[in-house]
């Protein structure tokens, strides 16, 4: 069959990757796709947000499956526009994709499903917001409701800071339409987790867990990223604790879902915090995690096709998910400057040499072609990610990639995978 895939990510190239491995896939189109997508499949330049190009091309094409990746053409009903041209897409809808898109909404429905997660106040006047804030004399997370690029979210150890957030986002508006409204929540201790999970709107198959490292520096210092590693599993989700969340946070949302009206279908991601007092939910995303997805994908043997089609039959409750044992971890290399201000156009080189290392995948994201060279060309430029025989020896088979990989001012953590591999070593 003939598959749209849309997105331009790291997320994508792993998805496309994994697409392009299926017996059932004809012919795969990624719009707008990214270098390393060319090489799974045709990209496309249309946009990622451009819908209505989008179904023109996919009905011209007699495409079969779309599948969206990013959040923001889910959020602008790229799924039912599909859906309405008769097009089988994977994926939520406008309405239910508000789990992540209005920050306000998923919290009312955490609530009123009994999900763990932060106490929480909504405001959409500052002087409201500021008063509660000043009212309060321990730390606060401050995150704008609408979308924002993983960038709206502001954890703040001191209620000033706090009340200079919640200024920047309403009154400076610096995300826009996006900082209309404001969630304002007590802020959790804990490791954090990433729980995948596919959904056909009843059934729900939960993929192995990962984590990711948002923060720009080591240690988990400096502002927050679009994500700058990921590991897959995550120890720090025993089997027990998988089974909790299973029943206390993915079943009542997506039975919370079905209630309100609005099915769930797609990836559901559900951001936790591991708390002492158990698993709470940061975040519900309405899609596949970057980076996450690259790590899990690597450890995914079954056919993702087979399975993304059976999510859209709802007929979730036929497939099987097998997995490779071994952890995968993936290091992004990053423009200098990122998540500030960086350069462009800078020409990559060792890329081949890298992904020729056994078990290795070099996942683009911010690349393009420029003159028949490969240059940078967005914050997050490359994903490497390495299988391994244990979570150690994942890590050093991804840094040892990532050092064959040369660009002016490239950049990245050193320590990916660092709680995993004290855990294995306590
Ligand atoms: P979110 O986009 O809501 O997941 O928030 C982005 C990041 O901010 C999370 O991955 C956490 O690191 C941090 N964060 C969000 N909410 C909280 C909270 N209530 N307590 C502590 N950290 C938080
Ligand atoms: N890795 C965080 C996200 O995909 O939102």
């Amino acid at each position: 069959m003939n598959v749209l895939l849309i997105g331009s990510g790291g997320r994508e190239h792993a998805i496309a990757w994994k697409l392009a491995q299926s017996d059932n896939l004809e012919k795969l189109y990624i719009a707008p796709g990214n270098p390393g997508t060319a090489r799974c499949g045709e990209n496309i330049p249309i946009a990622d947000d451009d819908v209505e190009k989008l179904v023109e091309f996919a009905a011209q094409k007699h495409v079969t499956l779309a599948i969206v990746g990013p959040e923001d053409p889910l959020a602008a009903g790229a799924v039912d526009a599909f859906e309405a041209a008769g097009i089988k897409a994977f994926g939520p809808t406008a309405e239910a994709a508000k789990l992540e898109a209005d920050k306000a909404f998923s919290k009312h429905l955490m609530r009123s499903s009994a999900i763990s997660t932060a106490e929480a106040r909504v405001f959409d006047r500052f002087p409201d917001a500021k008063a509660y804030i000043a009212s309060r004399d321990e730390a606060v997370v401050v995150k704008a409701a609408g979308l924002a690029k993983g960038k709206g979210v502001f954890v703040c150890d001191d209620p000033s800071d706090g009340i200079l957030a919640a200024e920047k986002i309403m009154l400076d508006r610096i995300f826009g339409d996006a900082g209309d409204t404001i969630v304002v929540e007590d802020k959790l201790l804990g490791e954090e987790a990433s729980i995948l999970a596919f959904v056909d709107g009843r059934n729900i198959y939960v993929m192995e867990s990962s984590q990711d490292h948002k923060p720009i520096g080591d240690g988990d210092t400096g502002p927050n990223t679009g994500g700058m590693g990921a590991y897959s599993p995550a120890p720090v989700v025993t089997e027990k604790l998988m089974d909790q969340i299973s029943r206390e946070i993915l079943v009542p949302i997506v039975d919370g879902m079905n209630r309100n009206g609005t099915p769930y279908k797609g990836v559901l991601y559900a951001g936790l915090m591991i708390t002492a007092g158990g698993p709470r939910v940061l975040e519900f995303n309405v899609r596949f995690g970057d980076p996450e997805t690259q790590p899990v994908l690597m450890r995914l043997k079954s056919d993702l096709l087979e399975v993304c089609m059976a999510v859209c039959d709802g007929t979730l409750d036929n497939v099987t998910l097998k997995w490779d044992p071994r952890p995968a971890v993936c290091v992004v290399v990053a423009s200098g400057g990122y998540p500030g201000d960086y350069e462009k156009g800078k020409k990559i080189s060792g890329l081949d040499r890298a992904a020729r290392a056994e078990d290795v995948m070099v996942f683009h994201a911010g690349t393009r072609i420029d003159n028949g060279d490969l240059v940078t060309s967005g914050g997050r430029v490359l994903g490497v990610t390495a299988l391994g025989s244990d979570i150690a020896d994942a890590k050093n088979r991804a840094y040892g990639a990532v050092d064959m990989i040369k660009f002016d001012g490239a950049y990245c953590r050193r320590d990916i995978a660092h709680r995993a591999i004290r855990k294995n070593t306590k």
